[in-house]
């Protein structure tokens, strides 16, 4: 019921919008039926005029973004409904200049602020007739009935002010849920917006019908825009264009491989214009404009917006590098400007790649950090206090050994402070790690034993209980147990490179990723030398790793790229010589670092594009 009332609400808002748009542009609508029976039995409320007064109403458009917004929260969420900025609509519109006599669609039109912006593009390209071109031209379709009815008032309102009728006879608008429409026709041209909706908030049904019929939703995870493009595609004719603004994570994201497999195998996509970490709509979603072709294309076009660039300045001047298909790996996009492919194959062509020379790895996980972790400036004597669940328990200190939460720190200064323990309930012997059975646990460490019998049903529900851990108290991943030396630790997600030397060869670490010298007689380079762990760690936060990550990996919101091993493995160090070493061990001066390594990596660099990093 509530509903029902949420839904007049709406409704009577919108016809208040509609009416008191007609009104202010002196319109008649009279002669259209389809607009007479839509304003049918309409009052027009003399409050929400006054509030509509307020706004600024002066085109179709306007109308078009106020009614976006009058969308119930719930299928904003459920069909992924967000509105379209005009300069975004006729960007893409005017890269795809259809003719004369083609037919556009948009599979899923919303309220039309696509369709409205082909009627002004073709209103200025043809000397046709509103309804022709509505009749010729224009397609649209959505699933929610209410905005198939208002995409098509706006339609009939356009043409009214153009001095005009058109009746619904003459669109081509319908109520549709286009993935399951058996289309019998095809397009010259798709556009759209098409609807952001996550795998975990489609329904049971429509997931198990998506993962049946589309090639680009295989995986346990998948975003409903991927199946818009393959539809998109397939209704396209030969050598027709397609044109949509959806998120950019389908570039890196481990559920878009299949679409971008799709997209190498059918060779189709000619462009792509990267909003990277900017904003363009009211949703906390990172965007890319991409066009496809139904004709086979070897490389994209590429470009991405600059930090600082609004996205309204960028699109005018945005032209595009080339990034040929054939170099781009499916199981991660990397698109690049040409300036920046030229430095990233420096970068990793300049000497021996970290991933060969450190082992990267991932911390240790016991899947209950505040059961295992301790204290350790809580000492007494022999013992540790844990408070856990509103008590203090002791545990014995040789249960124990230090951890560094990579978290936690920013300054290299901070790790000397760490006083971060973890319970250990292992035996090393070599590189073999067993957990203590519980006789012998009891026996060793009996403080520590009679805590974990306190939380062994919190233990038990590691891993959402389907997991049986023996004995009960062992850690959830065997990861990383045995691992020794010195080793730099960097966060997963970072505005700056942040690699930060523990020395200490038996802590351990968690959130994050360690670097291991790999110690390896073969190897043969400048820096294959534990003692050289500090020269490596400057290089590493030098400003050739910001610019490196910043290009080539993901980010998440606010711009912190991430810093997992696949990203960073092939950033090589450089062949340094003794001289290089020498100088590079002396120095501390960050931006002599950073113009020595410039040089030595030979380096382009745009200087505008990077702030200076906080100290290490
Ligand atoms: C991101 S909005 C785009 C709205 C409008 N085109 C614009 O650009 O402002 C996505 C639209 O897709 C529609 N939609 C969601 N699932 C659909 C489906 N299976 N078939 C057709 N339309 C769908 C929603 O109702 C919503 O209007």
């Amino acid at each position: 019921m509530e509903e029902i009332t949420h839904y007049m609400e709406i409704k009577k808002k919108e016809r208040n919008l509609l009416f008191y748009f007609l009104q202010k542009k002196g319109l008649d609508y009279s002669k259209s039926l389809f607009l007479s029976s839509y304003f049918d039995g309409f009052e027009p409320d003399s409050v929400l005029f006054s509030l509509l007064n307020r706004e600024k109403i002066s085109t179709l458009k306007d109308v078009e973004r106020l009614l976006e917004v009058m969308i119930p929260e719930s299928d904003r969420k459920l069909n992924g409904a967000f509105f379209t900025p005009s300069y975004i609509v006729d960007f893409i519109i005017r890269e795809m200049a259809p003719g004369t006599d083609d037919r556009v669609i948009d599979l899923s039109c919303g309220c039309g602020a696509f369709l409205i912006g082909l009627l002004d593009y073709y209103k200025k390209t043809t000397p046709k007739t509103i309804r022709e071109i509505l009749r010729e031209n224009v397609f649209g379709a959505d699933i929610l009935p209410y905005n198939v009815e208002r995409a098509k008032a706006l339609l009939a309102i356009y043409a009214l002010q153009e001095g005009e009728v058109a009746e619904e006879s003459n669109l081509n608008i319908r109520q549709a849920d286009s993935l399951r429409t058996e289309w019998q026709e095809q397009f010259d041209h798709v556009i759209g917006n098409p609807p952001y909706v996550k795998f975990q908030d489609l329904s049971d049904e429509n997931r198990a019908f998506l993962a049946g019929d589309w090639r680009t939703v295989k995986n346990g995870t998948f975003n409903l825009y991927f199946a818009f493009f393959e539809l998109g595609f397939r209704l396209l004719k030969p050598g027709g264009k397609l044109g949509y603004i959806t998120p950019n994570n389908y570039f890196t994201s481990l559920a878009g491989e299949p679409l971008r497999l799709f997209f190498q195998q059918e060779k189709c996509v000619s462009r792509i214009v990267d909003f990277n970490h900017r904003k363009v709509f009211d949703v906390q979603t990172y965007t890319a404009i991409t066009f496809l072709k139904k004709s086979k294309q070897d490389v994209i076009q590429f470009d991405r917006i600059e930090d600082g660039q609004q996205p309204e300045s960028f699109l005018i001047t945005a032209n595009g590098s080339l990034n040929h298909l054939a170099q781009l790996n499916p199981k991660k996009w990397r698109l690049l400007k040409s300036d920046e492919q030229e430095n990233i194959r420096r970068i990793e062509a300049a000497g021996a790649p970290i991933g060969q020379v450190y082992d990267i790895c991932v911390g240790i996980a016991t899947l209950k950090d505040e059961v295992f972790f301790v204290d350790g400036a809580s000492g007494q004597g022999d013992f540790y206090l844990k408070e856990y669940g509103g008590k203090t328990f002791p545990i014995e200190k040789e249960a124990t050994r230090t951890v560094f939460k990579i978290s936690d720190f920013k300054r290299q200064q901070e790790l000397c402070g760490n006083t971060r323990r973890i319970i250990f309930p292992y035996q090393v012997k070599g590189k073999s790690a067993s957990a203590i059975p519980e006789p012998e646990f009891s026996r060793m460490f009996p403080k520590c034993y009679a805590y974990f019998l306190t939380v062994r049903e919190v233990l038990a529900q590691r891993d959402k209980g389907k997991t049986e851990f023996s004995p009960f108290y062992a850690w959830g991943r065997t990861q990383g147990l045995t691992r020794h030396g010195k080793k730099l630790l960097s966060p997963t997600f970072s505005q700056y490179p942040r690699f930060l030397l523990d020395e200490d060869e038996d802590a351990f670490f968690t959130n994050g990723y360690g670097l291991y010298f790999r110690e390896s007689s073969l190897f043969q380079h400048a820096l294959a030398s534990v003692d050289r762990i500090e020269i490596a760690q400057k290089v590493l936060n030098s400003i050739v790793m910001d610019y490196y990550v910043s290009k080539t990996s993901v980010s998440i919101e606010g711009g912190y790229p991430c810093y997992q091993k696949n990203f960073i493995e092939k950033f090589a160090l450089p062949d340094f010589t003794e001289q290089d070493v020498a100088f590079l061990r002396m120095t501390n001066n960050r931006e002599e670092i950073d113009a020595f390594l410039i040089e030595k990596y030979q380096l382009t660099l745009p200087s505008h594009s990077f702030q200076t990093a906080p100290p290490i």
